[in-house]
């Protein structure tokens, strides 16, 4: 048995919040105070990016009329393609962590109205390493973010999924956000007091992801 916090509270221990930070995608009906949700993006902002230059804008849609635009857009995508069977189906595996992982994707892509704000961190004026925000480079430049953002919700009790499920919706999320042709969306995080528990996470053994040297 782990020494590692299980349960909802936050932690400022580095190590227990970064074993620890699951994927959240069921919610307290709790707000998110702004000045908690500030704190985050603070957070994400100490990040290292591309000779510093910082080329993100993180909008944050608390606003509840919005958050049903975004959730129902999404609903209807999940509703109308292949996601859904892809879902059933996967559910009915023997393994007992990724039925969990898919009963709670399915949550997310038919509840996500119900996260008590959505964050979507944009690409913004990218320049460094590349213009291209097509690119795994660009990726460098604001993925980092995202996990400080992650991480400092964990620290303060607040759960988290990355996602990216902007592609899925890009032209309702644009127009919802009145988001401008000139920024990137590069994920889809939910965030707020979780509904489930934090606890380890199942990862590969470091043996077996590590190679010294000589990759051989
Ligand atoms: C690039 C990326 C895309 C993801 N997209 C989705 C998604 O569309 N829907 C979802 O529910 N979870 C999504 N996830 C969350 C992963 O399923 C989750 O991080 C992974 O299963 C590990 O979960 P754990 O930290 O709880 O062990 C995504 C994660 C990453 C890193």
């Amino acid at each position: 048995m782990s020494d590692l916090p299980h349960g909802k509270e936050g932690t400022d221990n580095v190590w227990d919040a970064m074993y620890t930070q699951r994927a959240i995608r069921y919610w307290q009906d709790k707000p998110v105070p702004r000045e908690v949700l500030e704190k985050v993006i603070e957070a994400a902002s100490k990040a290292p990016s591309g000779s510093n230059l910082q080329p993100w804008i993180f909008m944050v849609i608390d606003d509840e009329a919005q958050r049903q635009k975004i959730g129902d857009a999404l609903n209807a995508v999940y509703e109308g393609g292949p996601l859904k069977d892809m879902i059933a189906e996967g559910q009915k595996s023997d393994d007992k962590t990724q039925r969990l992982m898919l009963k709670g994707a399915q949550s997310f892509f038919s509840k996500l109205a119900k996260a008590p704000a959505i964050i979507v961190p944009c690409l913004y004026k990218l320049s460094s390493p590349t213009p291209d925000p097509g690119s795994l480079e660009a990726g460098s430049s604001i993925y980092m973010a995202v996990q400080n953002l992650m991480l400092s919700a964990r620290a303060l009790g607040l759960g988290t999924v990355m996602t990216t499920a902007h592609v899925l919706i890009n032209d309702p999320l644009r127009e919802a956000c009145n988001i401008p042709d000139d920024a990137y969306p590069a994920a889809l995080i939910p965030i707020g007091y979780p509904d489930a528990n934090f606890g380890p996470t199942t990862r590969k053994p470091v043996e077996e992801i590590i190679i010294w040297n000589e990759w051989s």
